[in-house]
């Protein structure tokens, strides 16, 4: 067994590279192909049809009857964007955290003058929505005035639940903004605004959406535009009156529009249509399945395991794996250099000890199972104490499944 210490690019790893990280994804031929064009009029003529067709197709894949604002940014684009035009200087934000996005998200409300309160969930665990009662009961004065939260926490891969967090905030009686992150889960896991009860919801184009990174969409709710006519952090560039003016120019994006982008999305945005979106949800975990299952197989041992601890709470759009004994740096490096697969390592103080796999977007069943393969090969060649085979595990559960 050599260590892989210095970049050791070998024959099996030429040909294309498979990046297999949660986002920016991979990128369909498609969409690629709409971007590669030269530039056309921005006042008239296709793309302003361009324009009239993705914002006609965004709200039907967040499940709401809302328009969706579209930033030039990315995701924490989308998560300023969502606070500026909604609170006010010295307003109360809870935060709940279950891995460390919407931790992020907090720190950029307190960096923007927003008072930050964070429940944070042991780690590895959804948000628990008893908790998030309990506190908002408390708040007889209704002093929080949103509650910010992700779908899916890409670090932890660990998906809350959603519908019963605004039941607890319902069951408080409680007035808050109800703002989530779809970042990592948009396209790629059933997500109903509407249904839901969600004021405000964001995504970002480079993951389940298979565009490059470069546009956010920020969905509002009726009740996060009554808000936004009184919130006193809007700037010019954010703000979404100044976007729904005429004028093709200021119109929607404050400025040039990003063209490329713009038939990329559209193109993306066909494709989500054509699979259909209880299509595409059911692949998903049907990917997901086939990649915990490979997991499950391999940790039978103890070594590896899920960093999401509760099955009915892991993504379907990404899986975090933690690794023991085995160096999580070493496995990704043996696999980027010598197998041509490239994943994701595990965030902050995870990077050596978990690493992730991102299975969202333009994804399919050899995909999948070629960088199980892979990993499989790589911890073989580590000397990694494997329950069983997950890779037959995964194809199993592809046929069974
Ligand atoms: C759940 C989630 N929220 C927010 C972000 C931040 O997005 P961006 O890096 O595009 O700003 C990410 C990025 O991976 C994410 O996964």
């Amino acid at each position: 067994m050599s260590t892989p210490s210095q970049p050791i690019r070998t024959l099996l790893a030429a040909g294309p590279e498979v990046v297999a990280i949660p986002g920016p994804s991979v990128m369909p031929a498609r969409v690629l192909n709409a971007m590669h064009r030269p530039m056309p009029d921005i006042y008239a003529g296709e793309l302003t049809e361009v324009i009239d067709d993705v914002f006609d197709a965004l709200p039907a894949i967040a499940g709401t009857s809302s328009r969706a604002f579209v930033p030039i940014g990315n995701g924490h684009a989308g998560w300023e964007m969502a606070l500026s035009n909604t609170l006010s200087r010295g307003d109360l934000v809870l935060v709940l955290d279950c891995g460390r996005f919407a931790a992020i998200w907090g720190e950029m409300a307190e960096f923007n003058g927003l008072r930050v309160e964070t429940i944070t969930a042991p780690f590895g665990h959804a948000v628990d929505p008893a908790v998030v009662e309990e506190r908002l009961a408390a708040d007889r004065g209704h002093e929080v005035s949103a509650v910010l939260t992700v779908h899916v926490d890409t670090a932890s891969s660990v998906r809350n639940d959603i519908p019963a967090i605004r039941e607890a905030i319902d069951a408080a009686g409680h007035p808050a903004l109800f703002m989530v992150d779809c970042i990592a889960s948009m396209g790629c896991e059933r997500f109903e605004m509407d249904e839901w009860g969600v004021d405000v919801t964001i995504a970002a184009s480079q993951k389940g959406l298979m565009t490059p990174p470069g546009l956010a969409m920020v969905w509002a709710g009726p009740k996060a535009l009554a808000a936004h006519e009184h919130a006193d952090l809007r700037t010019r560039y954010w703000d979404w009156t100044y976007r729904t003016e005429d004028g093709p120019y200021y119109l929607r994006f404050c400025g040039t529009p990003p063209v490329s982008h713009l038939f990329g999305l559209r193109e993306a945005l066909r494709m989500i249509d054509e699979e259909g979106l209880d299509e595409r949800w059911r692949r998903h975990e049907r990917l997901a399945g086939a990649v915990r299952a490979a997991v499950d197989a391999w940790s039978a041992e103890g070594a590896i395991g899920f960093t999401a601890v509760m099955s009915e709470q892991r993504s379907h759009a990404v899986t975090s794996i933690r690794t023991g004994s085995i160096d999580a740096e070493a496995l990704s490096l043996r696999c980027r250099e010598q197998f041509g697969v490239t994943l994701g390592l595990g965030i902050g103080d995870a990077a050596t000890s978990s690493f992730r796999i991102g299975h969202m977007g333009h994804v399919n069943a050899p995909m999948v199972l070629g960088v199980v393969g892979v990993i499989e090969s790589a911890l073989l060649e580590l000397d990694a104490p494997l329950g069983a085979s997950g890779v037959a595990a995964a194809s199993a559960a592809l046929a069974h499944g």
